[in-house]
């Protein structure tokens, strides 16, 4: 996917934004940190994702789950975040049990990015993904200097949708998702530009 608006970024701002994606080891927030994922996790992510409540709306995982498919998924991205263009993130919480997966590709050549994430079921509305994503934007802008995040949802997915409009993204029609195995998927598509998001869920920064 690319995004729909095209910013135009001087090579300088996009190489800024590829350094920050490299340097980027763990993601600190209210409710704990995420780190990268490391090869050692894929049992663990395998064990989430085996969940179909927590991955079965989501295009970008590397169907079918097997501990192989999940390894290949995080070495992809460990050379991704050396180019400076994705992440894979986790959460781990007080029992070391994985809890959330975010997935995060750029495109520094439009100081843009989208990401998508699951939460484990137990975790799930609960507000969690609200504060989370909401947490997200605000340190892929403000750290990371990217200036547009866009963001698919299929088009049943109604938590996201809601999240996503309460969050200030604005609608701007569908889009074709490709999912790893080549196959399509018609998503609702949001965009949204860099301000600080706390005030649309009545939080302070
Ligand atoms: C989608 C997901 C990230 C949302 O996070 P969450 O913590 O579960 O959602 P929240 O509790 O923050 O709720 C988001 C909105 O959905 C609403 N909601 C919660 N549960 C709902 C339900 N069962 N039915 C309808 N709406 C619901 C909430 O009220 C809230 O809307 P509001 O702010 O207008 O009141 C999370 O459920 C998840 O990981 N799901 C599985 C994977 C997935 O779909 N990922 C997203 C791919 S785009």
């Amino acid at each position: 996917m690319k995004p729909k608006t095209k910013l135009d970024v001087t090579k300088a701002e996009a190489d800024q934004i590829r350094m920050r994606v490299r340097a980027v080891r763990t993601i600190d927030g209210d409710n704990g940190s995420s780190r990268l994922a490391v090869i050692e996790d894929a049992a663990a992510m395998l064990q989430l994702l085996s969940d179909e409540r927590v991955s079965g709306d989501v295009y970008t995982l590397p169907r079918p789950f097997s501990l192989g498919s999940i390894r290949a998924w995080i070495i992809d991205h460990q050379k991704q975040a050396k180019d400076g263009v994705g992440l894979l993130m986790v959460t781990d919480d007080d029992a070391g049990q994985i809890i959330t997966i975010t997935d995060f590709q750029f495109w520094p050549e439009y100081a843009a990015c989208e990401f998508g994430g699951v939460i484990a079921a137990h975790l799930q509305s609960r507000s969690v993904g609200t504060k989370g994503i909401a947490h997200l934007c605000d340190w892929v802008f403000q750290v990371l200097g990217v200036r547009l995040i866009a963001m698919t949802a299929s088009p049943e997915n109604v938590r996201s949708h809601k999240l996503l409009d309460k969050l200030g993204f604005i609608r701007m029609g569908e889009m074709d998702s490709v999912r790893p195995d080549g196959s399509v998927r018609k998503s609702l598509y949001w965009e949204l530009m860099g301000r600080s998001l706390h005030e649309n869920i009545g939080e302070r920064p």
